[in-house]
């Protein structure tokens, strides 16, 4: 066999399979045998499904989708042998059939080791603050080994036992944020049981440890964009508090549903609103906006996922799609939006490049392919 899953049914099974398991942990958290363990109930086993090999691997992934087909299908077999008595025979040995022919996926393959706060999520909901918090935290502990650029090559990387790998890949991405927390608080150690990377849990309290996370992936983002142009991994509009017109305070969070345009000042101090979409302006206060975020958070937040320096940030624009996520960019001086600026797509769909644009300045078209090619984040093979 070598057809593979389309990508909606590889989503169902990652979609199925991370709710089995949050299902299980609320039910042992109901029944007394999850506690909790740094805010949030504790994954009480050594070992969880591997959602990351799902992802890579799609003849495993087949093999676990056709199993859990065989399984229900024996399932219904035994279920209808109850009500249909006279062939509950010929059911029972179907059954048992259906079961010794499924294609059982290997056992290492779908487990990986866990650790209790493998299934925990951050707080942090990717706030400006944090982030901005957490780049404090890292400059004083992590900066010396992981280096000013993340790229493994401070001042003391040399003398440990294994360099710090580069965190600006895909690294963050392809881990379980909980085991992340769990690693930075508890420390690392290689196979020999060595310790590799020292554990923080004495200095730093969990908020900080989110916050020094969420740090991480804004400075990963940015340093992506910069290296290859793309946010290949989707990466969230950094949240921060907003005032738009009639006085109204919201989160920008708050304002998901609608598509934003994010300009921060300079040249576009007298950008016109526009009906598509909520422009927020972020940096200086500029005259009669239609939302205004400028907190210094934010500002800096910007920056890092950009990965600009605070002068180059002026002129720049950012669209965020319905969902909250960082689409597309714009430079100062390029003039209109064009099918280029769409820095995080969905997948290779690059045969949908939008046609001539209906207006003429591009945007249309890019918002067209915001709005039905949506992303969505993967983490550790488990969608967020
Ligand atoms: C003494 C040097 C040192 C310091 C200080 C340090 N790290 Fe590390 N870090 C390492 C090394 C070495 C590794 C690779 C360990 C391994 O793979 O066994 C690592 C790995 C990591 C990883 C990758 C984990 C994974 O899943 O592969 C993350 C994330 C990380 N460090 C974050 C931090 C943060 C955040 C701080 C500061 C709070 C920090 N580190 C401080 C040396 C250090």
């Amino acid at each position: 066999m070598s057809w593979s899953l389309p990508a909606q049914g590889l989503n169902l099974l990652l979609s199925g399979l991370q709710e089995a398991q949050l299902d299980l942990r609320a039910l042992l958290h109901l029944l007394g045998c999850a506690p909790d363990v740094n805010g949030q109930a504790a994954w009480p086993f050594a070992q969880r499904i591997a959602g990351e090999v799902l992802v890579q691997d799609a003849g495993h992934a087949r093999r676990v989708a056709l199993s859990i087909a065989c399984l229900l299908l024996a399932l219904l077999s035994l279920l209808v042998s109850l009500f249909w008595r006279r062939t509950r025979y010929g059911l029972w040995v179907g059954a048992v059939a259906i079961l010794l022919l499924a294609p059982w996926p290997d056992a290492h393959l779908l487990l990986a080791p866990a650790v209790p706060t493998s299934l925990h999520t951050s707080p942090n909901g990717f706030a400006a603050e944090g982030i901005v918090r957490g780049q404090a935290v890292y400059q004083q502990y992590c900066l010396r080994c992981h280096g000013a650029d993340g790229r493994g090559e401070g001042v003391d990387a040399a003398q440990l036992p294994m360099w710090p790998p580069t965190l600006n890949g895909s690294l963050l991405w392809k881990r379980l944020e909980g085991e992340l927390f769990w690693r930075v608080r508890h420390g690392m150690a290689d196979r020999a049981g060595r310790s590799t990377m020292p554990g923080f849990a004495e200095q730093l309290s969990d908020a900080q440890v989110w916050d020094v996370l969420d740090y991480l992936q804004a400075h990963a983002s940015g340093q992506m964009l910069q290296e290859s142009g793309a946010w290949t991994y989707p990466v969230r509009m950094p949240d921060a508090s907003v005032l738009c017109r009639q006085g109204l305070r919201h989160s920008l969070r708050s304002l998901a549903g609608q598509r934003l345009r994010v300009a921060v000042d300079g040249s576009n101090a007298d950008l016109p609103d526009d009906p598509r979409l909520v422009t927020v302006h972020a940096g200086v206060p500029v005259s009669d906006p239609e939302c205004q975020a400028n907190s210094a958070a934010l500002t800096t937040s910007l920056s890092l996922v950009l990965g600009l320096s605070a002068s180059q940030l002026p002129g720049q624009q950012m669209l965020v799609d319905r969902d909250g996520w960082l689409r597309a960019r714009g430079q100062p001086g390029r003039g209109g939006w064009s099918a280029d600026d769409l820095v995080c797509r969905a997948g290779e769909a690059t045969g949908v490049v939008a046609a001539v644009p209906a207006n003429g300045d591009g945007l249309d078209g890019l918002i067209r392919r915001m709005d039905e090619e949506p992303v969505r984040l993967v983490r550790g093979g488990f969608v967020h």
